[in-house]
C-alpha cells in the first residue's frame, strides 16, 4: 500500500516541554561511581571529579534536566551522609543494588556541579521511605535557603556560599514498591504531609512532584489524584519496555530472535494507552491540565550482560534500543499537553544508557543518537499529523509500520521524525506538507539504521551505528516521497 502522511504545517497543537528529553542517573551500579564520578584523583580525565568524556558527550545532547539520586535509591538515601569532606563522609551498603559499599563520594555539591556543568535542571528526589519529614524539609533549605540558617550555614561552611536554583523536587520514589510498600491511600497522606514541610524560600519556587503509578496501576492515579492532587504540581508514572517476563527472563539486550523485535516495538507502543488513561484519570480532576504526567523512569529493560552483576543492570544498546526511544518520543511528544517531563532510565551504564564506559573507554550508544537526532523538538510547537500507513505483522499480531512526530522550532524550520519498526520491510512514504508556506523550502536528513537487528557500539568498534546523512527526500511543491529502509529512524529538516 502507499503509505500517506500529511504534516499540517499550520496546525500546532502545543508545545514540546523539553523536559520531555530528560535524564536520570541513580547510584545504580556503574551510573553514578565510574560512569560519571571518578573523583578529582582519577588518571581519567576529569572535571572536579566528573569524567570528561562523558560530560563533554552529554552536553552535545542537551539534556534539560536530570533526575538523581533514584530511584529506589532515593528511598535508602540519607542527604547528610553526602556533604561535608569527603574523607569523612559515611560508608554505607547500597542494599538495593548489589549490596555494594556506597561512599558517598557523589552527593549534593557534586550532584549540583554535574548539572550546572551540564547545563541542565536538577530534579532531586527526596526520601519518603526510610526518610523523615525532618530529614526532606532540611534538605530543600540546604540547598535554597538564602540566609541565616542552620542548613543554609552548613552549605557554606561545606563551600557552597549562594543557595542553588532548584525547581524540581519528587517526595519519594516508587512508594508502591521499593519506596514502602505503601498502599495509595496511605501514601497519599505521606505525600501531603512530607509535602508541607518542603518549602519555597526566597524566590526558589518548588514543583513538586508526587510518586504516580507502575505501569496500569490506575487506582493509585485515581486515588493521588483524588486525596493529593491539590498539593502537587506534577505526578509520575513508570513504565519500562520489557520483552519477557520481569523475574522469569526479560529476555537479551543482544542476540535476541525476531519475534522479541516485535514484541519489543509492541510493548514500546503500549505507552500510549498508559498515557492515554492515566490522562484521562488527571482529566477529571484536573480538567486544566495544570498537573504534569512526569514519565520519570522508561526505557528499555532486558537481562543484564553475561558475567556482570545482575544487581548492576548493565546491558548493551542496540538499533531495537534507538527505534524504542523513538517510538516513544513520538508518543510523548503526542501527549505534550499532559506530559510535561520524561526521564530514560539511565543516562550512563544503566538500563537503556545514552553512554558505556569501561575503564577509560567511552561509546556512544544508538539511544544517544536518537536523543542527539530528536533534540530539534526541544521547546518546539507540535504540528498536526495524519499518518496513514500500512500494518507490520507477525505471527498473528499487526502494528502500525512507520509512526511520524513533527516539530516547528522558533525559526520557523519544521522538524519531522520518522520511524520505520519493520525488521525487513523498508516503507516507501508520500508525505504532504501542507499550510507550508515555502513549497521550494530545502530539505536535509539524517537516518539510524543498521543491517542487523541487534547492531551496536562496541569499545573495539564504537562507531558501528551512527546517523549518516540522508539524502533522498527531495521536496517538490508540498510533496515529500521518502522510502525509509528497515529499522530506521530518520529526521527531516525543512527550512
Ligand atoms: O531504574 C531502575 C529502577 O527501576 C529504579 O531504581 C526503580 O525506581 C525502578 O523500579
Amino acid at each position: 500500500m502507499t503509505n500517506t502522511v500529511v504534516v499540517n504545517a499550520d496546525v500546532e497543537k502545543g508545545k514540546i516541554n523539553k523536559n520531555i528529553y530528560g535524564h536520570f542517573a541513580e547510584h545504580l551500579g556503574r551510573c553514578i561511581y565510574e560512569g560519571i564520578w571518578v573523583g578529582e584523583d582519577s588518571a581519567i580525565p576529569n572535571t572536579k571529579g566528573i569524567r570528561n568524556d562523558v560530560l563533554e558527550a552529554l552536553k552535545q545532547i542537551n539534556i534539560p534536566v536530570l533526575r538523581w539520586p533514584g530511584g529506589c535509591f532515593a528511598d535508602e538515601y540519607h542527604w547528610k551522609d553526602g556533604v561535608g569532606p569527603r574523607e569523612n563522609r559515611k560508608r554505607m551498603v547500597n542494599t538495593h543494588w548489589g549490596g555494594v559499599v556506597e561512599n558517598n563520594h557523589f552527593g549534593t555539591h557534586e550532584f549540583m556541579l554535574l548539572c550546572d556543568l551540564l547545563g541542565c535542571e536538577p530534579y532531586i528526589c527526596g526520601n519518603v521511605g526510610s526518610g523523615t519529614v525532618q530529614e526532606m524539609s532540611e534538605w530543600v533549605e540546604y540547598m535554597t535557603f538564602d540566609g541565616e540558617s542552620p542548613m543554609a550555614n552548613w552549605r557554606q561552611e561545606n563551600g557552597r556560599e549562594d543557595p542553588w536554583k532548584l525547581k524540581y523536587f519528587g517526595v519519594g520514589n516508587e512508594n508502591w514498591g521499593c519506596g514502602g510498600n505503601m498502599r495509595p491511600e496511605y501514601y497519599a497522606d505521606l505525600y501531603r504531609r512530607y509535602q508541607t514541610y518542603v518549602r519555597n524560600y526566597g524566590d526558589n519556587k518548588l514543583y513538586k512532584i508526587a510518586g504516580g503509578a507502575n505501569i496500569d496501576d490506575y487506582n493509585w492515579t485515581e486515588v493521588l489524584m483524588r486525596e493529593a492532587g491539590h498539593f502537587m504540581d506534577g505526578l509520575s508514572l513508570h513504565y519500562y519496555t520489557i520483552p519477557g517476563d520481569f523475574w522469569l527472563g526479560k529476555g537479551a539486550a543482544t542476540g535476541f530472535p525476531e519475534d522479541e523485535w516485535f514484541i519489543t516495538m509492541q510493548k514500546a507502543l503500549h505507552m500510549d494507552e498508559l498515557i492515554t488513561r492515566h490522562g484521562t484519570i488527571m482529566d477529571k480532576y484536573d480538567p486544566e491540565k495544570r498537573i504534569g504526567m512526569i514519565v520519570d523512569e522508561w526505557g528499555t529493560w532486558f537481562d543484564v550482560e553475561p558475567g556482570t552483576n545482575p544487581g548492576f543492570l548493565y546491558q548493551q544498546n542496540t538499533i531495537r534500543d534507538a527505534l524504542v526511544a523513538a517510538i516513544h518520543f513520538h508518543i510523548f511528544q503526542e501527549h505534550c499537553d499532559r506530559v510535561q517531563m520524561t526521564n530514560i532510565a539511565q543516562t550512563v551504564n544503566v538500563l537503556q544508557a545514552m553512554v558505556l564506559t569501561e575503564g577509560e573507554k567511552m561509546l556512544l550508544t544508538p539511544t544517544y543518537h536518537v536523543f542527539d537526532m530528536y533534540k530539534v523538538h526541544q521547546d518546539a510547537t507540535l504540528l498536526a499529523v495524519d499518518v496513514n500507513v500500512g500494518k507490520y505483522k507477525y505471527n498473528d499480531q499487526e502494528i502500525d509500520q512507520v509512526t511520524v512526530s513533527a516539530s516547528k522550532d522558533k525559526d520557523g524550520k519544521v522538524h519531522i521524525s520518522l520511524c520505520n519498526i519493520d525488521h525487513k520491510e523498508a516503507a516507501s512514504l508520500s508525505i504532504n506538507l501542507r499550510g507550508l508556506k515555502d513549497t521550494n523550502a530545502n530539505v536535509t536528513g539524517t537516518i539510524l539504521t543498521a543491517d542487523t537487528m541487534d547492531a551496536h557500539n562496541t569499545f573495539e568498534n564504537p562507531d558501528a551505528i551512527k546517523p549518516v546523512a540522508f539524502t533522498e527526500a527531495a521536496l517538490e511543491n508540498e510533496q515529500l516521497n521518502v522510502t525509509l529502509p528497515p529499522m530506521s529512524v530518520v529526521m527531516l529538516t525543512i527550512e
